[in-house]
C-alpha cells in the first residue's frame, strides 16, 4: 500500500530580532523612534501571549514572502537530498502572498529555477494558520492516489508589512512575526498503518469569517479600494481585525476537539506519540489546550516565545527549531493541531 512520508524539512527566519522592548517604539517603516508609537509593553505581551520576540524582514523591499519560502525550500531540498527539478507539485499556504494574483507558488517555482522546465503544478491555499495541516492533507491525497510523487508544502508569511503600528492595532500587531517552513513529501510502499502520514483532518466554520480577517479591499465596491494608505484615520481595511476573545475560545475548542478526535480515530494514545506541536498563536491558548486535552506537558513543543505567530509556517518552523536543538529526531511521531482565521482548524499525526 502506498503511504506518504516526509522526505525533508527546512525553515527560515530573517535575521532581524524585534524584542517586546523595541516593538512599541517602531514606526510604520519599522524604524525605532525616541518615543513610543504604540501603547504596549513587554509585561503585557508576555503575560497575555508568552511572546518575547519575533523576526522581521528588512524594510528595504528586498524580501517578499516568496523569498522567505525560497530559503526554507532550499534547506528542505537539501534535507531530502533532492533537486528542485525532482518536484512535481508545490502547495503554497500563506495569508501574505507576494501579490493578489497569481498565487505565490508560481513565484517560488520560478525562483527555484523550475519555470518552463518540468511543469511542476502550483497550488496556493488560503487557510491561514491552518494552512500547513490543510496542505498536508492535500499532499497526502495527491501522493496516495499517485497524482504526484514529490510534493513541496510551503508555509510562509511576511506579516510585518501589514500590521498597524499604532495603539489601534496593538492587539494584533504584537502577535505576529515573519518566517517560513517547508516540508517535502513522497510515496513509500508499506503495510504499516502507523508509518508516514497516519491521519489528517480539516474543519471549517464560516461563522468565524468576521472574527479575524484582513480585507485590504471589498470587491463589491466601486472603486474596490478607496482609501489613501497614508491616511491613518481611514485606512483600517489595510490592517488585520480580530475579536481576540472569540478567536481564543474557538481556538481552544477546535484544537482540543481535533486532537482528541485524531487519537480516537487512529486508536493511538500519548504513549504512541513523541511530540505535540500545536499552532503557535498564543502560548496561553496552547497551555489551555494541553490542560483540557490532558496532553503530557513534557511532549509539548512551542516556539512562539522567539518567533511569534508565523501563521502557516508555525508547525514546520517549530519542528525544525526543536530538531536543531536535538529534541525532535527522524522517526519521531508528531501530533499537530492548528486553528486559524475562517475559522479553520484541523489535526495531523505523522512520523517525522
Ligand atoms: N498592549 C497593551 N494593552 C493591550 C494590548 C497590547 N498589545 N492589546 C490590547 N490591550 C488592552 C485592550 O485595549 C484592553 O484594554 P481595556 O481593558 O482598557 O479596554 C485590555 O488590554 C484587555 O484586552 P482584551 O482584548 O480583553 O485582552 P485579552 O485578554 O483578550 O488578550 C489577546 C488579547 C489578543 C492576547 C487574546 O485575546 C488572544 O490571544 N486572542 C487570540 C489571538 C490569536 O490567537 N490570533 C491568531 C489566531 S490564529
Amino acid at each position: 500500500m502506498i503511504r506518504t512520508k516526509i522526505l525533508g524539512l527546512g525553515s527560515y527566519v530573517p535575521d532581524r530580532v524585534v524584542t517586546n522592548e523595541e516593538l512599541p517604539y517602531l514606526d510604520e517603516r519599522h524604524v525605532r523612534q525616541a518615543t513610543k508609537q504604540t501603547e504596549t509593553d513587554d509585561a503585557w505581551i508576555q503575560k497575555r501571549t508568552g511572546i518575547k520576540e519575533r523576526r522581521y524582514v528588512p524594510n528595504d523591499a528586498s524580501v517578499a514572502t516568496s523569498d522567505l519560502a525560497h530559503e526554507a525550500a532550499k534547506r528542505a531540498l537539501a534535507d531530502a537530498n533532492l533537486q528542485a527539478n525532482d518536484l512535481d507539485c508545490i502547495i503554497f499556504a500563506t495569508l501574505s502572498p507576494d501579490f493578489h494574483f497569481p498565487g505565490t507558488a508560481v513565484v517560488l517555482q520560478r525562483k527555484l529555477g523550475l519555470a518552463g522546465k518540468n511543469d511542476c503544478a502550483c497550488y496556493d491555499i488560503r487557510q491561514q494558520c491552518s494552512g500547513f495541516v490543510y496542505g498536508m492533507q492535500m499532499a497526502d491525497a495527491f501522493i496516495r492516489t499517485g497524482m504526484y510523487k514529490r510534493v513541496m508544502l510551503v508555509g510562509a508569511e511576511l506579516h510585518s508589512h501589514s500590521l498597524d503600528y499604532t495603539t489601534r492595532g496593538r492587539d494584533v500587531m504584537v502577535l505576529f512575526g515573519d518566517g517560513a517552513g517547508v516540508a517535502i513529501f513522497g510515496p513509500m510502499e508499506t503495510d504499516d498503518a502507523r508509518a508516514g502520514i497516519v491521519y489528517t483532518s480539516a474543519h471549517a466554520d464560516g461563522n468565524g469569517a468576521n472574527d479575524l480577517n484582513l480585507k485590504i479591499f471589498e470587491i463589491n465596491r466601486l472603486p474596490y479600494l478607496d482609501y489613501d494608505p497614508r491616511d491613518r484615520e481611514h485606512n483600517q481595511l489595510m490592517y488585520p481585525h480580530m475579536d481576540g476573545k472569540r478567536v481564543f475560545l474557538n481556538a481552544v475548542r477546535g484544537m482540543v476537539m481535533s486532537t482528541n478526535t485524531a487519537l480516537a480515530k487512529t486508536g493511538m494514545s500519548w504513549d504512541d506519540i513523541q511530540w505535540f506541536v500545536p499552532h503557535q498563536a498564543n502560548l496561553r491558548i496552547n497551555e489551555k489546550v494541553v490542560e483540557v486535552a490532558k496532553i503530557p506537558p513534557e511532549k509539548v513543543l512551542n516556539s512562539i516565545e522567539i518567533y511569534g505567530n508565523t501563521t502557516a509556517a508555525t508547525v514546520p518552523l517549530t519542528i525544525d527549531h526543536w530538531r536543531k536543538q536535538g529534541k525532535v529526531k527522524r522517526g519521531d511521531r508528531i501530533l499537530s493541531s492548528v486553528f486559524g482565521s475562517g475559522f479553520t482548524w484541523g489535526a495531523a499525526i505523522f512520523t517525522f
